[in-house]
């Protein structure tokens, strides 16, 4: 059974919408600024290729260029992505920005590029899909795709320490509120507990060791917060992946409808308010930098 909703997920491409939250560009432009500060400080005068692993919508690429010193953004782009849909998307998004655009449709850890051909690997929001051996095992294979003295720059917002143990009780309230509505529409959970990968949340300190053991210096890990307000948390709570884990067991479409609604009663209890007024909770983005 847990099989048929992993299908039912992968059929469907869903992220884009929160990839167009405005909290989503500016906690990865925090990200991506610290990552090109970093390459500056470390000497780097120039990249040639560019690896988006997890590429989506071909957000973290977009926003890479905005950041990129303008010499450097003549760089080739290769953006893997397991899901066509996904490529399309990405193509189109970038097509303008990127002269050199490769699509790689392949999963990460099937991927076969050329060794020492990347100077630059970014893996947006996208780590904390796999399991802890693919991890490893695609960690280590983007190490030998990368050259020497190449970055491997990483950010996930699901790990352990992502939601502020004050912010705990809105994440609570959602799924009972969420089981609430489901009961109320008749909606029973059908079987098994195991738990989907995005259900499970790894510490910092496990991610900065999975660069050292697949080889990379680790060079910096930061975590920066950002407070999210309705419309990304119902966008979040779409995710399939999301809410198949957060409501083990129920239909995924039933689950993702469900905590939907959820989220402003959890918000209207939990939040707190911008100087516009506006509910936010906060949540914390894990950025990892790393290098051959
Ligand atoms: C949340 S999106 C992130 C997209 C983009 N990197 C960003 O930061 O906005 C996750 C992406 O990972 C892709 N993905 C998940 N598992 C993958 C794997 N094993 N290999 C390649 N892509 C994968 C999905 O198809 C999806 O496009």
């Amino acid at each position: 059974m847990q099989r048929l909703i992993m299908e039912e997920i992968r059929e469907k491409y869903d992220y884009e919408p929160f990839a167009d939250t405005e909290e989503y560009r500016q906690v990865n432009g925090y990200c991506i600024d610290s990552w090109v500060e970093l390459m500056k400080r470390k000497g780097t005068d120039g990249i040639d290729a560019i690896l988006d692993v997890a590429t989506g919508a071909g957000t973290m690429v977009q926003i890479v260029f905005d950041y990129l010193p303008e010499s450097w953004r003549k760089a080739a782009v290769m953006c893997l992505d397991q899901s066509g849909e996904a490529l399309k998307l990405a193509q189109s998004k970038l097509e303008k920005t990127v002269d050199r655009l490769k699509l790689v449709h392949s999963s990460v850890e099937d991927m076969t590029l050329a060794d020492n051909s990347i100077d630059i690997a970014v893996w947006g929001n996208g780590i904390h899909y796999l399991s802890e051996q693919d991890q490893l095992d695609s960690v280590k294979r983007i190490k030998i795709a990368l050259k020497p003295g190449g970055f491997f720059f990483f950010n996930t917002a699901f790990y352990e320490e992502a939601r502020p143990l004050e912010t705990l009780p809105f994440y609570r309230t959602q799924v009972k509120t969420a089981v609430q509505y489901l009961r109320d529409r008749g909606v029973n959970r059908l079987k098994d507990d195991s738990r989907t990968e995005a259900s499970k949340f790894l510490p910092r300190a496990y991610y900065e060791e999975l660069v050292q053991q697949s080889g990379f210096k680790l060079v910096e890990a930061k975590e920066f917060a950002v407070d999210m307000k309705r419309e990304a948390w119902e966008y979040i709570s779409s995710f399939q992946q999301y809410a198949a884990g957060a409501l083990r067991g129920h239909p995924v479409d039933e689950a993702v409808r469900a905590m939907r609604e959820a989220v402003q009663p959890a918000l209207e209890l939990h939040g707190e308010r911008d100087s516009d007024g506006n509910l936010y909770i906060t949540r914390k983005w894990l950025a990892i930098s790393s290098q051959v």
